[in-house]
């Protein structure tokens, strides 16, 4: 007998429908401090985010620094019951950075499967109700059979991990070639495909290529991609926004959504719902209110692209 994936599972089913509810998508704003300023900075910062008017009408979840879990908004309350409160399910960043993959082409891996039940649980305590899984595999020097394999265990390891200790879970970056492998370890490991979502790049010229793409060529060449390799049982797709500018993140997920696609295809943007309003807040307080509405302006595109309806 299979085992039944976790004993969570009702609620992880929950966890990744809500998360990918019509016309929301998820705010990543699990940067490290090196990316977005001192501890004090960056509390003001996250606060100014989460607090934001209005924000869960746009956005469905939000992924959290490890650190960012345990800590309250600068009058004093915990971030995650704002983020519940704003009707936003809070998740968390589980992986912990690159090392080198002994024995392949001088590639890297993400290697923190280690102590990943007992954190989880701890995060679970804490009120995250999903995870985000990182991995990549580099193409100038790979990738090779043995990073493509390592990757896909290692996320399917992960997700069967997450969700013994219920927390649904988030990939992230990983191309076509990965894909096959790493659904055939999902079902190896008896991962439940209707409470994982999808953290996966569009597909775009690489970013030392001249040529822009249309948002048609990217609908295009990324749909076939998934439409190919991802399970309709899997209820969502939430893209990251990579190199993409704010509005090429928007113009390319509307172009995905005025297509046909079996799943809930959305957003989990860190740059592109962030650039212009941490550009706008300059650390002074006065520029709060404008640094809002700047992260409003993007949710709100973006929430209208996940229904394919954003005009510009
Ligand atoms: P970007 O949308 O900036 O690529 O961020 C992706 C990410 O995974 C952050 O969680």
């Amino acid at each position: 007998t299979v085992r039944a994936a976790s004993s969570y599972a009702d609620e992880l089913v929950k966890t990744a429908k809500t998360v990918a509810s019509p016309g929301r998508g998820i705010l990543a704003m699990d940067e490290s401090y090196a990316t977005c300023g001192k501890r004090l900075a960056s509390i003001a910062y996250r606060t100014l985010l989460v607090i934001a008017p209005g924000l869960g009408q746009y956005i469905s979840g939000a992924i959290l620094f490890e650190e960012t879990l345990y800590q309250s908004t600068v009058d004093g309350r915990k971030i995650v019951d704002v983020l519940v409160e704003q009707n936003i399910v809070p998740g968390i960043k589980v992986d912990k950075g690159l090392v080198p993959l002994a024995g392949s082409n001088d590639e890297s891996w993400w290697q923190d499967l280690d102590g990943l039940a007992s954190r989880a649980a701890a995060y679970y305590q804490q009120g995250a109700r999903f995870a985000k899984w990182r991995t990549l595999v580099s193409i100038p020097n790979g990738p090779s059979a043995l990073a493509v394999k390592e990757a896909a265990w290692g996320l399917a390891r992960y997700a069967a991990i997450s969700q013994g200790s219920g927390l649904s879970q988030l990939t992230f970056e990983v191309a076509q070639k990965v894909w096959a492998e790493v659904f055939f370890y999902l079902a190896e490991n008896n991962v439940m495909f209707e409470g994982i979502l999808l953290k996966p790049s569009m597909v775009t010229p690489g970013a030392e290529c001249k040529d822009r793409a249309t948002p048609q060529q990217v609908e295009d060449y990324t749909l076939r991609l998934l439409q190919r390799r991802i399970p309709p049982a899997v209820p969502g797709i939430m893209f990251l926004s990579g190199e993409q500018s704010e509005v090429e993140a928007t113009l390319n997920l509307n172009a995905m959504n005025q297509a046909p696609n079996p799943w809930h295809v959305s957003f989990s943007y860190a740059r592109a719902l962030q650039n212009t309003c941490l550009k706008t807040w300059r650390g002074q307080p006065e520029n709060v209110k404008a640094a809002q509405d700047a992260l409003l302006v993007r949710a709100k595109a973006n929430s209208l692209a996940q229904l394919g309806k954003y005009t510009g």
